[in-house]
């Protein structure tokens, strides 16, 4: 692809950004300069760009399921949909069959009780209940604990509630797993929420056995709301773990889960926030306050997925395994070096050569042979030399970026 092409791109771009800056004569609040429009939005725009100008773009970067639902779910959605009374308004906290459902699903699979009625808060995916989190605990002064690297929307919502971002580093040296003992030496004193994310989004690390005892005791002692954002818990993982089976844990801890990932309804938005009612309650002043509830053919489907049997979650990952046996040989390609006990929807590699950081790597692939993969940087400075590619593409796109790498 030539220069003059991505000189056009940058010409139409700026046009476009000079246009929006001339109709806009109404200051925006001061909280909305505290962030950037989100990496993947900016950058599905550039690819669309690409993809109008005709080059052809094989998108490897974003984690979204391009497998369906279980038939079961979609039948349902239909059927649920011709009846004329599944149309209005729905409850605030999602309808009880649905409560019920994820319920069931945390006591099957994570071993956990869970009140229907009062520790089941269905949410629009799990992202929503990230910033219904921060709106609700986080104000001027208080501090958040967030992991470097880590998904973006943890640090995003703490600074538009007005908190300040404490990173916590992980690194591959330690595992990926948070130094409680280097946080604890600390001043804590101002931290309100702690974001742990395990199974690891992006670098695909499991939680240990005893890491959630030991995170739910250091939030305890620190008196600091945990909260463990467990989306990836089915992917390639052998063993479900909720940060609220550990005893005691439901003072300090809360969990956000989602069926976008696990049952491939990532369009769906169908997400759970599960925890001590008290907590519950305090997020649904917000929440209540800003959407309407969810559409009920959506949530009674929704009640059929989780009722899934323990082999829709095999089938699925047998086909990931699949797939990430090709990435591998991408990432090898690449000179990139992975953990193979990665577990989650991605593949993690760190770039070999020392001369090229994860974001050069990223646009010599997109700008020579047409593959978008994620940067490592864009999950903080401690993912700077990685690369993630997701395994939301089928094996024979896989197999096509392969052959097109090595050509
Ligand atoms: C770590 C992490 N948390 C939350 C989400 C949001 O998922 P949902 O679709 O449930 O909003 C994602 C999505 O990619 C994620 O990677």
């Amino acid at each position: 692809m030539s220069s003059f092409f991505f000189g056009q791109w940058e010409k139409t771009l700026g046009v476009l950004t000079k246009k929006i800056a001339i109709n806009m004569i109404i200051n925006t609040a001061a909280r909305i300069n505290t962030v950037e429009e989100y990496y993947f939005s900016r950058k599905l725009k550039e690819l669309d760009l690409l993809r109008k100008n005709g080059q052809e773009i094989i998108n490897l970067g974003i984690g979204s399921p391009d497998l369906p639902p279980a038939p079961a779910v979609v039948t349902a959605l239909g059927t649920y949909s011709e009846s004329s009374s599944n149309h209005g308004y729905q409850s605030y906290r999602g309808i009880p069959a649905l409560r019920a459902a994820y319920a069931a699903w945390y006591k099957k699979y994570f071993s956990v009780d869970l009140n229907p009625e009062s520790e089941v808060l269905p949410l629009i995916g799990s992202k929503e209940g990230i910033m219904h989190l921060s709106m609700t605990f986080l104000e001027a002064g208080d501090e958040v604990l967030i992991p470097n690297p880590g998904y973006p929307a943890y640090a995003a919502t703490a600074r538009l509630a007005g908190a300040t971002v404490r990173y916590y580093e992980l690194n591959e040296a330690q595992n990926w797993l948070p130094n409680l003992t280097e946080l604890a030496q600390t001043d804590l004193t101002k931290v309100k929420i702690m974001w742990i994310n395990y199974p690891h989004m992006p670098t695909g690390t499991a939680a240990s056995a005893d890491l959630f005892e030991k995170l739910v005791q250091f939030a305890q002692i620190h008196k600091i709301l945990l909260v463990n954002d467990n989306p990836y818990s089915f992917i390639l993982n052998e063993q479900q773990k909720s940060i609220l089976s550990v005893p005691g844990a439901k003072t300090v801890a809360l969990e956000l889960n989602s069926l976008s990932k696990s049952h491939n309804m990532a369009g769906w938005r169908m997400g759970i926030l599960a925890g001590d009612s008290a907590y519950l309650q305090e997020v649904m002043k917000f929440k209540s306050n800003m959407d309407s509830g969810m559409f009920r053919p959506a949530m009674l489907a929704a009640v059929e997925a989780l009722k899934n049997p323990p082999s829709w979650y095999e089938n699925l990952n047998a086909v990931y395994r699949e797939r990430r046996a090709v990435v591998y040989k991408i990432m090898d390609a690449l000179n990139c070096a992975y953990r193979k006990d990665q577990v989650g929807l991605f593949v993690w590699a760190k770039i070999k050569d020392p001369s090229i950081n994860g974001f050069e790597l990223v646009d010599k692939l997109l700008v020579e042979k047409g593959i978008f993969v994620t940067p490592g940087g864009i999950f903080g400075s401690q993912g700077d030399d990685y690369i993630r590619i997701s395994l939301c593409a089928k094996e024979t796109v896989l197999s096509k970026a392969y052959g097109l790498i090595t050509r």
